[in-house]
Order: structure tokens, then sequence, then C-alpha cells
């Protein structure tokens, strides 16, 4: 690898929105490190992009775990030296048709868990390798169900909840951070991966290229914002 080659690393990379960021990234020259909760599928999802020469290596991830992101961070420490790019993209969507209080509060945990908790304990054992370095672009997959308009309307607690305490997380981050470091929210829009399911209108491909603009902002660009086809939303 060339000591110049800028890092990124993708949660849940092995499927959907996941596996085109780690693809458009290697593609626009990056190292990229694909992790995913199991070995098989990552592996797997890893090969099929190297088929085509692109510099993707994994390392497995649950982000479920503290303990796996922890292992995590500090395999990439130790491989790489640095991180510039982290994408907080892995999620659930488990209560389509439920009522917030009327669920199995099971739910609600474990989607808080995957979409919230992962993305912060992900925060905790990356930043300090980007603060080192005094450099770094997050990126947090949110989504406009994140928006504290939406809770106005009935349904999908879990998941609203959860993205909107990503996006709290998201400013919160941005305001406490040093350094050349930006840390900003996405909604990629409706989208044809297993989540979406095959009538979204938009693809991965899609997706990912609305989301990646934000991987190379520069010194200047927005910090603790919130977009979608990099129109600021308003939250
Ligand atoms: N699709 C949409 O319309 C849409 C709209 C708005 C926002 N989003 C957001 O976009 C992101 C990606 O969604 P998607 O549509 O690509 O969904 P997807 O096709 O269901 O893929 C979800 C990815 O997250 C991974 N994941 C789930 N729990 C995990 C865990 N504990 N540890 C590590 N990885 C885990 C999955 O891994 P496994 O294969 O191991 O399950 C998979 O790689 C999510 O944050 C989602 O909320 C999607």
């Amino acid at each position: 690898m060339s000591k110049d080659k800028k890092v990124a690393l993708v949660t849940g990379g092995n499927r959907g929105i996941g596996y085109e960021l780690v693809k458009q990234l290697a593609l626009k020259d990056f190292k990229v490190i694909l992790t995913s909760r199991h070995p098989e599928t990552g592996h797997e999802a890893t090969q099929e992009l190297m088929k085509s020469n692109l510099d993707v290596s994994f390392v497995v991830m649950d982000v479920d775990n503290p303990e796996s992101i922890r292992q995590a961070a500090i395999i990439v420490k130790e491989l790489y030296g640095r991180l510039d790019v982290l994408i907080n993209n892995a999620g659930v969507y488990l209560d389509e048709n439920k009522k917030v209080v009327a669920m199995d509060p099971s739910i609600l945990e474990i989607t808080m868990a995957t979409n919230f908790f992962g993305a912060y304990y992900c925060l905790r054992s990356f930043m300090p390798i980007m603060e080192k370095q005094g450099y770094g672009r997050i990126i947090n997959v949110s989504s406009e169900y994140g928006a504290l308009s939406e809770m106005s309307d009935p349904g999908v607690g879990a998941y609203k909840l959860s993205k909107l305490a990503l996006n709290g997380l998201t400013r919160l981050v941005a305001a406490e951070v040093k350094g050349d470091i930006k840390i900003n929210a996405v909604d990629p829009g409706w989208v044809s991966s297993d989540m979406g399911g095959p009538s979204a209108p938009r693809t991965p491909e899609q997706a990912a290229k609305s989301i990646l603009w934000l991987a190379t902002i520069g010194p200047e660009g927005p910090n603790g914002e919130f977009f979608r086809d990099g129109n600021r939303i308003d939250w």
C-alpha cells in the first residue's frame, strides 16, 4: 500500500448500500476496509470486489458488540496506522407497523443497539486514530425518518428514534471534536436494498454517490449537518 493512500472503513459493508460505498470508495482510490459481522459474508463480498482489482480488505466487526469494535480498531491501527474516512452504515429496520409503547421493548433495544450505539462505539474506538493524525471525515448513514418532524406521524418508532438519536449525536460530536475532523449525517433516500425492498426507486449505487461527496470535503466543509442529495435537511 502506498503510504499516501487514504484509508476508509465502512460498517455493514457486505451488502446493500454499504457494499456500494466500499466499491465506490475503492474506485476513488481509497484503501477500503470492508467490515461485516459475519466472517463468511464479509470475505465473500471482499473477494468479489478484489476480482475487479479494487484495494479492499476485510475486518470482522459486529456493531452491536463494543468489544468487537474495539478489536477492529486495534487491527486497523496496527495494519494501516491511519483512518481517514469512517462510514457508519450498518443498520436494522425492525418495526414497520408497530406502535412504540405497545411493541416488544426488545425491538427498540436491538434497533438502538445497532443504529445508535453501534455508531457511538465506532466513534469512541476510531476517532482517537483521527484525532491523532488531525484529520478525519465521518459519515453517519441516517434517514429522513430521523427528522424531529417525523415524530408527529405514528409508527416505525424504534427506527425513527434510533435515527433521531444518531442525528443528535452527529451534531453533538461535531461541536466537541477538534482538528480537521468533520462529521455529518446523510439520508440516502428510499433505496432498493434488502431493507428498502424491490420497489424502491433508487439503486444502492445512486445512494452511495449521494453520500460519498462528504468523504472528501475540505477543511471549510460542513460539520454537524444532515443532507440528502447534497442539500441540507431541516431537522
Ligand atoms: N434502504 C433504504 O431505503 C434506506 C433508507 C434510509 C436509510 N437507510 C440506511 O442505510 C443504511 C444501509 O441500509 P441498507 O438499505 O443497505 O440495508 P441492508 O441491505 O438491510 O443492509 C444492512 C447492512 O447492515 C449490516 N448490519 C446490521 N446489523 C449489524 C451489526 N450488528 N453489525 C454489523 N453489521 C450489521 C447488515 O449485515 P448482515 O448482512 O450481517 O445482516 C448489512 O450489511 C442503514 O443505516 C439504513 O438505516 C436505508
